[in-house]
């Protein structure tokens, strides 16, 4: 026998893990949880099991939280969170003290996850409980930067967290570690599948002596994600299904409670055909088969370049047939169980509706078990080729150039995480920003860390966990603006005397346009005096305003100095008609309007030096690489402006300009005409057409519109509060993020509005 012979034909002895331990501890629970409200747990009440997946035995019995319970967490964590809020330094100390803790019992930690959820004791080894320690130490950090660094935030609160199966413990401590850093407490809820880890991760808190109500774990199925959603939390962090995001974000609306969502996704793997294919088949199989495919930036969808599709797809094969599937408490093990028959029976479902392509499979265990699989040829339209499977089923097609590779992996409604394959380090960096994701991995898949952001774009969700940018969901500004007073339009009777039209028309795509419902109604001074007419936007008007904002995409690739220079460019032109617009203010509100214009022309100056500054960042990681997040626009955002007729007008459009979005805005309801006015400082200031887009009328005519558009990206509004919940509702359709405020807020707070951090690894040193 050669020795490429022996290689080749060497079996895997068995590699036990002990579950003695984790057993042990159980067993000393009597194998029953309660809740752990306020530093103790609750008598348990027994109404649903835990099981090991790759067995069928029950782990434990758990209890199903009812009102009462999440009413005592949420008051438990109310109580505490004034004094956990005082001291940074104190924070940081609990923090490391939890990160030290989770390190100590690490193995038993990694042993319970794997009974409990199916996955391979490796991953939960190597990944789940190392990631998780790093969240806290990374964490206890930023809790002892927070005063120095981030002097202008302040905690949020009390936080209602809900959490998946797939990485239990991992899951929890990117929600539990950032919240606590940030000085707010916690009212967390396990996914049902799996609440084993997060209940001995309660015990550590006890064992730390966390002060009581800090952290508090209920356990229970959706049922209770509804009563914590429903419940007195000042924000709501989700990472699930796209599905249940929708139901809590429509069930928040209106309620004034900040929210992040980390949903699913199609995840594109892309190779092109001068990849290291040794490396990007090794690559597949972290992205695809890690954790059984159930993670949420799983790279499931194989975009190969055409020359190479069939060599990739025969080493892709030959590596598949090595995959060890198996018992998941065996360290040899690369596939582990489905996490429970049911999400089995879902991916089996999935597998077996499909009739296009072929399917490649290799053998399973009998159980709990998913063969890994590769579906080829399909088209980018079938279904499976769009739908989240959530099991170990990569579905794959070809391409021919890099432009149709862009538009293929673009070619879903998610956007969480894509993965480049090239040698070429300029077709890389030069596709990274053309890919709608979070997070791009080049020549890498499916690396996390405490340092970097992660979290998507579309249906994929929104808000960050993880790196300074994940603070900003964990805070809220120590000072807003002074909300302007509500004002009414005034009252008048009769038209205008002038013979001459004067209905300010719509500005749309660069044109003056006429409403195409053909209303108008007139604008009244403070006596009654009729001062112009105005145009009644509707509907269709915005679906035009969309497509004109749409078409005008090229802005979003202009320089951050371009950008700046039209900003001065309308300043220098306000300037000079600063009487005209000072005087049209007056008339219509009754006061001087020459501070609202020095303030408009402050904004602009300052949206223009901020155009290119707002910086990105590069994160640090522990791992042969560095993130590069940068600072995207968000693409194209609908707002209806507060009442003041210039400044709530120039508010939003300068910080969306000047980082690269276009914008679709309703001006002041009741003071219309200076937005209207400004019309031609837009048409003299070299703004191209479409970036800038201005409705007038009633704000309630277009709001649930510009909220339900699949093809806006965001809606703000500062308009009447009223409207909050019918838009954060109709929001959900594509899930567009939302700022619903009184007025809007800092520079810097309408800047990070203005734009998305995508997270892009890139291999760097040695
Ligand atoms: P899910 O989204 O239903 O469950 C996630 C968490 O939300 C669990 O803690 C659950 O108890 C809770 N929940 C369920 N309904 C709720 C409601 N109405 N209000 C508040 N909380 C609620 O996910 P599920 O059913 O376990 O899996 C279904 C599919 O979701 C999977 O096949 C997969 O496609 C996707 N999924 C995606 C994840 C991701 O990380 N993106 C994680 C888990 C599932």
């Amino acid at each position: 026998m050669t020795v490429k012979e022996i290689f080749e034909t060497m079996e895997y002895g068995p590699a036990p893990e002990s579950a003695a331990e984790a057993f042990a501890w159980l067993d000393g629970k009597s194998r029953s949880f309660g809740h752990f409200i306020y530093g103790a747990f609750t008598d348990p009440t027994s109404d649903f099991t835990s099981k090991n997946p790759a067995t069928g035995e029950v782990l434990a019995s758990l209890s199903q939280a009812r009102p009462v319970d999440v009413e005592a967490a949420v008051t438990a964590a109310r109580k505490a969170q004034k004094a956990w809020a005082k001291s940074g330094a104190t924070r940081a100390r609990y923090l490391y003290a939890l990160a030290r803790a989770l390190q100590k019992h690490s193995r038993l930690f990694a042993v319970l996850e794997t009974l409990d959820n199916g996955k391979p004791i490796r991953e939960a080894r190597d990944i789940d409980v190392p990631l998780a320690q790093r969240h806290f130490y990374h964490h206890a950090g930023f809790a002892q930067l927070m005063e120095a660094e981030l002097p202008d935030r302040q905690p949020l609160g009390v936080c209602g967290q809900i959490i998946p199966w797939n990485f239990p413990l991992l899951m929890l401590a990117w929600k539990i570690a950032p919240a606590l850093a940030m000085g707010n407490t916690v009212v967390l809820k396990p996914a049902e599948y799996t609440s084993l880890t997060a209940l001995l991760f309660a015990e550590i808190c006890a064992q730390v002596g966390l002060p009581k109500g800090v952290v508090n774990i209920v356990t229970g199925d959706g049922a209770v994600g509804e009563m914590i959603t429903g419940s007195d939390v000042d924000k709501l962090a989700f990472t699930g299904s796209t599905e249940v995001g929708r139901i809590i974000r429509r069930a928040t609306a209106g309620s004034g409670k900040a929210l992040s969502l980390e949903l699913g996704g199609k995840s594109p793997y892309i190779v092109f055909d001068d990849a290291d294919l040794d490396s990007a088949v090794e690559g597949l199989v972290d992205a695809i088969w890690f954790n059984q495919g159930q993670v949420c930036c799983a790279g499931s969808r194989l975009l190969v370049q055409e020359g190479i599709a069939e060599t990739f797809y025969r080493k892709l094969k030959t590596r598949m047939e090595g995959l060890r599937i198996g018992d998941p408490l065996d360290k040899c093990i690369d596939v582990g169980a489905v996490v429970d028959p049911i999400q089995l029976a879902t991916i089996s479902d999935m597998v077996a509706s499909n009739d296009e392509g072929e399917v490649f499979q290799v053998a399973a265990p009998e159980g709990c078990y998913y063969p890994p699989t590769l579906i080829t040829g399909l088209h980018t339209a079938s279904r499976l080729m769009q739908e989240e499977i959530f099991g170990p089923v990569l579905v794959s097609t070809t391409f021919r150039t890099p432009a149709e590779a862009v538009a293929m992996a673009n070619d879903t409604r998610y956007g969480l995480a894509a993965t480049v394959w090239t040698e070429n380090i300029n077709l890389a960096l030069d596709i990274a920003p053309k890919l709608v994701s979070g997070i791009v991995w080049v020549n890498s898949t499916n690396l996390m860390d405490a340092a970097a952001g992660f979290g998507g774009v579309r249906e994929s969700g929104f808000g960050r966990e993880g790196g300074w940018e994940g603070l900003a969901g964990y805070t809220k500004p120590k000072e807003r603006p002074k909300p302007p007073k509500a004002i009414e339009a005034f009252a008048g009777k009769g038209g205008l005397s002038d013979p001459i039209d004067r209905t300010a028309k719509l500005y749309i795509g660069g044109k003056q346009a006429r409403p195409d419902g053909g209303y108008s109604r007139v604008v009244y001074g403070p006596k009654g005096d009729a001062l112009g007419e105005v145009s009644l936007a509707n509907r269709k008007d915005l679906r035009n305003a969309v497509e004109a904002a749409h078409a005008a995409k090229g802005w979003s690739k202009t320089t951050g100095h371009l950008r700046a220079q039209i900003l001065y460019y309308m300043a220098e032109n306000l300037s000079a008609r600063a009487d005209e617009f000072a005087s049209r203010i007056k008339d219509m509100t009754g006061k001087q309007g020459r501070d609202e214009v020095e303030g408009a022309i402050q904004t602009l100056f300052t949206y223009a030096a901020w155009a290119d500054k707002f910086d990105g960042q590069v994160h640090g990681v522990p791992i042969r690489g560095v993130a590069l997040a940068m600072k995207e626009p968000v693409g194209v955002i609908a707002a209806l402006c507060d009442s003041r007729p210039l400044a709530g007008l120039i508010e939003v459009i300068a910080p969306a300009m000047a980082m690269g979005n276009r914008v679709i805005a309703a001006a002041s309801q009741p003071f219309p005409l200076a937005a209207t006015d400004f019309i031609q400082v837009l048409e003299t200031s070299d703004v191209p057409g479409g970036v800038v887009n201005l409705l007038t009328g009633d704000h309630s005519d277009v709001a649930g519109h510009m909220a339900a558009h699949m093809d806006v990206d965001a809606v703000w509004s500062f308009s009447d509060p009223s409207l909050a919940q019918q838009i954060e509702e109709a929001s959900a359709s594509n899930l567009k993020r939302t700022f619903v405020a009184p007025s809007p807020g800092s520079a810097r707070d309408m800047l990070r509005a203005s734009t998305e951090v995508k997270n892009i690894w890139v291999p760097y040193g040695e």
